[in-house]
């Protein structure tokens, strides 16, 4: 069979460059990937594999900026990296119409169909249009915050209450994916997994996204020809993928039935009062011009990108968030003050009593999330390709259908962009002149994208991480556990590979 035999060849290629280059390495440190024949830098990429992005930003850093990367020769995967300031806001913004995602992304985010992330041209304008109408809908975000508000008095404080008592080890991460997924599905379902609550239930669902996140990543630096064999065989982490998109779609398909099923006698043209998120997108998408295939599956689409995007990415900054916070114990106790003080009132998770509560004041706790995303970006990268050969700002010609990689990650950890400390964990940065929040501009901090793509959930984000956050903070110490090393997850999301294993200490007990 011709694909066995590519495959070991292709095989022993790696294993021979491998052995080479682990050889090589010790001899001089050279940062730049050679460029072996036929294999380009595959080999390279397989000895970083685990440490990508770090590996990237060291290239990045001693190559002022943009990297050309060549793939094999065989397998259409050359690729321009960037970090420039100038590169990205030209991409993103002044040029955005030269710079769709391009079909090659289409193909490694297969899953998301014609969802909002992966969608080009009247598809995604029409996404886009319609989830910026909704998801900034007055009614939508008073949900949303007595959702949370719900899930923090409910959820959250009981986990957190009985595990400190018993004094075991709490796994933040693992909280802050069933916290997000449940508030994501309510907003936008009208429907709650309760997978946040005391006895800790297995949704499939819920857990599978990351497998998913981790399969899309290895397709970006396999050869596509092998992983699509891999497809066909149903191997490695190509078999986590298809039966996690079956596990996906059962869960979504199962909801927009539902929901069909109760408001079959809804009268669509009048729902003002009672805004319902999936209603109101049922109706758009039934009135849109633009037509895709099946009604269902463009549905199915669209609230699979949403949960997507509303699980991982919140669930991740937190993640990070609460890590450099341990770190730092001094920004900690600033941001505990901060909370005392400008909320003269306690927090005891009540949502009746905690609805008035302005969080726009804690610019502390601001300035540590965005740190977090600075440092740690939930989306370390993004893909564009220009539909006409083009010149960037940093002079590099771009082909036709050339693949250019965002590098978000490095951005964050550039000197010449944040300056000498770039790598400490710094709220106090991001504090304006005259009080309040420095506004940073989307080519210096593309965490929430840029230009025209930017996210739709900034504003949801910020209140969801906030409220947890403060919660958090306001009840508890937290010391990590030793023995548990806090690693980058292989992924497309900024996740950690361990999870984020932590004790808890009520303050009143302190
Ligand atoms: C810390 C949290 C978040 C971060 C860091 C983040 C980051 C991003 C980034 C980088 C993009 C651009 C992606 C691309 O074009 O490939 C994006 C787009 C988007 N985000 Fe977020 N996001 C967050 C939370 C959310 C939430 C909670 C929602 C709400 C459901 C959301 C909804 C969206 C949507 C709909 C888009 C697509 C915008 C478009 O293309 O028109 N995001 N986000
Ligand atoms: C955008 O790219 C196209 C294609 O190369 C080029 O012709 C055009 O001048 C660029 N537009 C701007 C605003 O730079
Ligand atoms: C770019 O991609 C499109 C779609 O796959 C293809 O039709 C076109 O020939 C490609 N152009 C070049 C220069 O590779």
């Amino acid at each position: 069979m011709a694909f066995l035999e590519h495959f070991a060849i292709f095989f022993s290629i790696v294993i021979f460059f491998l052995i080479v280059i682990s050889y090589t390495h010790k001899c001089h440190k050279s940062i730049i990937p050679t460029n072996w024949p036929v294999l380009g830098i595959i080999p390279s990429v397989v000895v970083n594999a685990h440490r990508l992005l770090e590996w990237v930003t060291e290239l990045l850093s001693c190559t002022g900026g943009t990297v050309f990367l060549k793939g094999p020769s065989f397998a259409n995967m050359d690729c321009i990296c960037t970090s420039s300031p100038a590169d990205i806001h030209y991409i993103l913004s002044k040029n955005f119409s030269n710079y769709p995602k391009g079909h090659k992304f289409r193909k490694i985010f297969d899953i998301l169909g014609d969802g909002v992330f992966n969608a080009d041209g009247e598809i995604w304008e029409f996404q886009h249009r319609t989830l910026k109408s909704l998801l900034n809908h007055p009614t939508f975000h008073s949900l949303l915050k007595k959702n949370i508000w719900n899930k923090v008095e409910k959820g959250l404080l009981p986990v957190l209450d009985k595990n400190s008592r018993q004094g075991v080890e709490t796994d933040l991460q693992d909280i802050f994916q069933r916290f997000a997924f449940d508030i994501i599905c309510e907003s936008i379902f009208g429907y709650d997994p309760k997978s946040m609550s005391l006895d800790f239930p297995y949704i499939p669902c819920e857990k599978v996204l990351s497998h998913v996140e981790e399969a899309v990543l290895v397709r970006h630096i396999m050869p596509a020809r092998l992983w699509k064999w891999q497809q066909l065989l149903g191997m490695k982490s190509e078999k986590k993928l298809s039966n996690a998109c079956k596990i996906v779609d059962q869960f979504i398909y199962k909801c927009i039935a539902e929901k069909q099923k109760d408001s079959s006698n809804i009268n669509y043209e009048s729902l003002d009062e009672n805004f319902d998120f999936l209603t109101a997108l049922t109706r758009e998408v039934k009135h849109q011009i633009v037509t895709s295939s099946d009604l269902d599956k463009f549905l199915r689409d669209i609230l699979l990108s949403l949960i997507f995007a509303g699980r991982s990415t919140t669930s991740s900054t937190l993640s990070w968030f609460f890590y450099y916070l341990a770190k730092n114990s001094i920004a900690e106790d600033k941001i505990r003050e901060e909370i005392e003080t400008q909320l003269d009132k306690e927090i005891s998770g009540k949502f009746n009593d905690m609805q008035e509560l302005d969080f726009s004041k804690l610019v502390y706790l601001h300035g540590g999330l965005c740190e977090a995303l600075r440092l740690t970006p939930s989306v370390p990268f993004q893909h564009k390709s220009p539909v006409q050969a083009d010149m960037l700002p940093s002079g590099n010609k771009v082909g036709r259908n050339t693949s250019i990689i965002l590098c978000f990650h490095t951005m964050g950890r550039m000197e010449s962009i944040w300056g000498k400390d770039c790598l400490e964990f710094k709220p106090e940065r991001w504090f304006a002149a005259g009080g309040g929040i420095k506004h940073q501009p989307s080519y210096k901090f593309p965490a929430f994208g840029g230009g025209p793509r930017s996210c739709l959930g900034k504003q949801m984000s910020f209140t969801q991480m906030k409220i947890v956050a403060a919660t958090i903070i306001y009840h508890y110490r937290i010391e990590l556990v030793e023995g548990y090393p806090v690693l980058p997850s292989d992924s497309i999301v900024l996740e950690m590979k361990n999870g984020l294993i932590v004790k808890l200490t009520k303050r009143s007990e302190v």
